[in-house]
């Protein structure tokens, strides 16, 4: 297993290009098999979890091409198998997508159940109610989904949560459903309109994505496209917070400024200067970061993605901050690990109260999750002395040349195999 060591307190500095969303391209991909002609997808993130997705793609029988390390062609014309069981797809969350996507094509799948990460009771209920809803039979045995239906047909399906991954699972299988569906209390995250987007490219008919109500119109298949998914709300979010916990002043590109909203206002109101252009906002950290209060919500409210990273940055801000989870209910695992690092942090139920500034110290750390990892590593590019991160291979799965994009900030940071004491050695000599 790799780790990643670092030294901290060096203030990141310069320019980053964010890679394609993550969660959009999950959705993107999977859709991709429900056509019968080639669909090219450009700016898909080169990372662990669309690996993964690919290769249960591959078990669909559908083609896959790799154009170029972004671009990937995908023609479900080949597809000859509804089974979905590889070991890769049951590391993610996203192979869920296979299932609407089979569903909607074939009228059948059986797909192994989604792992991703550890965050608490993840149900997949109101996928289940959806696909039902539309006339499938559904059930879960021996670690897989089974949904089959003799015809599918639209209706009005009402999530008793807001939830990306049942709403774009049900946007996929209802995209190729005889009649009308509508998704009443749908989510509204710039992935599920990026994914509706992508749809309607192929000839669906989808309206109202990015509000809480989508109509769709079934049609009887899809035809190919080429399409470019939206950069990754989080990953920018990522870098604009490392930036801020650094005292940096790091410019990022290739964003949506509209989607960093959230994320933007709480970097203001903490103390930074947050100017955003057309396509990239630059972040520049204040040395008295503020405590703050923040509540993570669905879009467009502050989002749980984003609350470890941000927890990191209050750990050195002067005051008490209250972070209140109200997504999952196990979101705050990293906890103990920043506590490590001298961060002063006790959980309440679904709070985290933060007390700083704390003075944060080099310590080895575990990833227990993506976003988690993230915030460890942010910790660290903060601790006085050198950090360890370990599972280092749960951020891999979520963004893209992390390492190399921190290091070309000026982070001095490097990727070391566990048991590798020389180069660890080496790189302390280096940089001490
Ligand atoms: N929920 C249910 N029943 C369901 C589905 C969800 O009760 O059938 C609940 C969940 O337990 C949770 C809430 O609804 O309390 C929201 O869950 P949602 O379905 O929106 O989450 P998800 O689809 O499992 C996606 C992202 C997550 C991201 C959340 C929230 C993917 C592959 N994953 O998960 O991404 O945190 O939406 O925005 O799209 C990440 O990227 O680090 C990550 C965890």
């Amino acid at each position: 297993m790799d780790q990643y060591i670092m030294k901290g307190q060096v203030p990141l500095s310069g320019e980053v290009f964010i890679a394609g969303a993550k969660n959009a391209a999950l959705g993107i991909v999977a859709a991709a098999i429900m056509a019968d002609e080639p669909v090219h997808v450009d700016n898909i993130p080169a990372i662990g979890d669309i690996q993964a997705l690919i290769a249960g793609v591959k078990e669909t029988g559908a083609s896959v091409v790799e154009e170029n390390k972004h671009r990937w062609m995908i023609n479900g014309s080949t597809l000859h198998s509804v089974t979905v069981e590889s070991g890769e797809l049951q590391k993610i969350r996203g192979g869920y997508y296979l299932i609407g996507a089979l569903l909607g094509k074939c009228h059948k799948a059986e797909v192994v159940m989604p792992g991703g990460c550890n965050l608490g009771a993840r149900p997949i209920d109101q996928h289940l109610k959806g696909f039902r809803a539309l006339g499938a039979k559904v059930e879960i045995r021996n670690g897989k989904v089974y949904a089959e239906c003799e015809r599918l047909v639209g209706n009005h399906v009402y999530f008793d949560v807001s939830s990306v991954g049942a709403t774009i699972n049900v946007m996929l299988a209802a995209s190729l459903a005889e009649g009308k569906t509508i998704l009443d209390n749908a989510a509204k995250e710039p992935h599920v309109v990026d994914v509706a987007n992508f749809l309607n490219s192929m000839g669906a008919k989808i309206k109202g994505a990015g509000t809480d109500l989508i109509r769709i119109e079934g049609v009887p298949k899809l035809h190919g496209t080429d399409y470019s998914i939206i950069p990754d709300q989080i990953e920018a979010g990522t870098f604009m917070v490392a930036a801020a916990a650094t005292r940096g002043d790091v410019v990022v590109r290739n964003v949506i400024p509209k989607h960093l909203e959230s994320i933007s206002s709480k970097l203001r109101e903490i103390g930074c200067e947050v100017v955003e252009g057309e396509e990239e906002v630059r972040v520049v950290g204040t040395n008295t970061i503020q405590a703050t209060n923040i509540k993570t919500l669905p879009y467009p409210g502050f989002p749980t993605d984003m609350q470890p990273q941000i927890a990191a940055t209050l750990a050195l801000a002067t005051g008490t901050s209250i972070i209140s989870e109200t997504v999952f209910d196990a979101r705050f695992r990293y906890v103990n690990e920043l506590n490590r690092m001298g961060a002063c942090i006790s959980v309440e139920r679904d709070n985290a109260i933060i007390v700083g500034p704390q003075r944060l110290t080099g310590a080895t750390v575990n990833a227990s999750d993506l976003r988690a990892g993230a915030a460890l590593v942010i910790a660290g590019l903060c601790a006085e002395g050198y950090t360890t991160v370990c599972d280092i291979e749960h951020i891999e799965r979520g963004y893209e040349d992390f390492l190399e994009k921190l290091q070309s900030l000026g982070a001095v940071i490097e990727r070391v195999a566990e048991n590798d004491t020389r180069a660890k050695t080496k790189f302390r000599m280096r940089v001490s």
